[in-house]
């Protein structure tokens, strides 16, 4: 069974509503490791060793945050800047990392629809993501596409719930033999049939 790791950032967590709903579900999971970045390093002052310990001892890393301004909150960067060093994660002999499975988990207040050329927003979800994608793929890591709640502000609870449901089989998924080979081609994790088919109704 693939281990997980879900790297969790949220500035403001006791205001949050979908990443309550998803993180709810996450914890004390058996096999997943929930690792919440704000709350172990409020003073932003990261623990390198302990981090590199804990990317070691999973196969699946997941970077899993609320989209802020098009990208993730600054711990999570921060977590990137003095985690992810030279010689370790990527660069000469740097191959700690090399082909363990990394995705994002993102909730974005905009909607699907808001994310393209002709949108709001004028690019894809994924076009934003290009600099987690590319990070992945320096340090040696297969990059999956992402699992997306798109549209908070204005969700449904039951809509809520479904995608709680398909995060859960997501992790399931992961936890086992999910054919990477057949996904790493869709625009979002949640259009593989394996997902599709979970719903609450
Ligand atoms: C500082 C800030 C920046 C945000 N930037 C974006 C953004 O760039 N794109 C977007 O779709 N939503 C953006 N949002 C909305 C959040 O992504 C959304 O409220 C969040 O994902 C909902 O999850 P939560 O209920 O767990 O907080 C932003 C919200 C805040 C507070």
């Amino acid at each position: 069974m693939n281990r997980i790791l879900i790297l969790f950032a949220h500035p403001k967590f006791e205001q949050s509503r979908a990443n309550k709903a998803l993180v709810k579900m996450v914890e004390n999971k058996e096999g997943v490791t929930f690792h919440d970045l704000y709350e172990r390093y409020p003073d932003f002052n990261i623990d390198i060793i302990s981090e590199k310990k804990l990317l070691t001892d999973h196969d699946v890393i997941i970077w899993h945050y609320p989209f802020y301004w098009y990208s993730c909150p600054p711990l999570m960067k921060q977590w990137m800047d003095v985690v992810l060093e030279f010689g370790w994660a990527y660069g000469a002999n740097g191959n700690a990392l090399q082909s363990k499975k990394c995705l994002n988990v993102i909730t974005t207040g905009g909607t699907r629809a808001v994310y393209c050329s002709e949108g709001s927003n004028n690019y894809s979800v994924n076009e934003f993501l290009r600099p987690f994608e590319q990070t992945a793929r320096l340090c040696n890591m297969e990059y999956l596409p992402p699992f997306t709640v798109m549209g908070t502000h204005n969700m449904s609870d039951e809509e809520l719930e479904d995608y709680t449901l398909k995060y859960e089989q997501l992790l399931y998924e992961l936890q086992q033999s999910l054919s990477f080979d057949k996904i790493k081609n869709c625009e979002f994790l949640n259009d593989t049939p394996q997902l599709n088919k979970v719903t609450s109704k």
